[in-house]
């Protein structure tokens, strides 16, 4: 890379930078709701492929669903830390009720739930048994519900 390009380059991540702090700064309760919003939505887009296949709209792949059985194990850690912010006064608009902040060590335990349903889904998959694919991944969609039955607002 030459002088130009490389200080180019520094401007441009200094400019993102700066912008990212600001915006931050403005309302960090909206910017906590829009991560962790984003979070899940990655979740849902991540678990799709496998909804289709528990719907029977397609039929049961075992390597899609460790690919996406790998992503979900992964994105579920990340659910207590991204909803550690308390933000039931955040102007943003939220489905995620109050009671999150009042049990947390549960929450955190409903996001392990989803985090071991992943693994084991990864684990059926990878031996590539269509019915056992197909049981994991029904599990899977189990531990979303349930946290979204005590948690989050229909
Ligand atoms: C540990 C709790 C928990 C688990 C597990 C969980 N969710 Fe959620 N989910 C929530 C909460 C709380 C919200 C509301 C967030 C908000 O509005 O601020 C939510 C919101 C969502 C949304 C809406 C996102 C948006 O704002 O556009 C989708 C879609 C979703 N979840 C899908 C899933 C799927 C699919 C799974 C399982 C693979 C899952 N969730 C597992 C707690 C959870």
């Amino acid at each position: 890379m030459n002088r130009l390009a490389r200080l180019g380059l520094v401007v441009v991540c200094a400019m993102s930078g700066v912008s990212t702090v600001t915006a931050q700064d403005a309302d960090p309760l909206k910017s906590a709701v829009e991560t962790r919003q984003s979070l899940l939505k990655l979740i849902n887009w991540s678990f799709a492929p496998v909804g289709l296949m528990l719907k029977n709209k397609v039929p049961v792949d075992a390597a899609a669903a460790q690919k996406s059985a790998a992503r979900l194990k992964q994105l579920a850690t990340f659910l207590p830390d991204v909803f550690a912010v308390d933000t039931h006064k955040a102007t943003a608009s939220t489905k995620a009720r109050e009671g999150i902040w009042t049990n947390l060590s549960d929450f955190a335990s409903k996001a392990d739930d989803l985090q071991k349903a992943a693994a084991a889904l990864e684990e059926a998959a990878r031996g590539g048994d269509k019915a056992a694919t197909i049981t994991a991944a029904r599990a899977v969609g189990v531990t979303c519900g349930g946290c979204h039955k005590a948690y989050k607002d229909d």
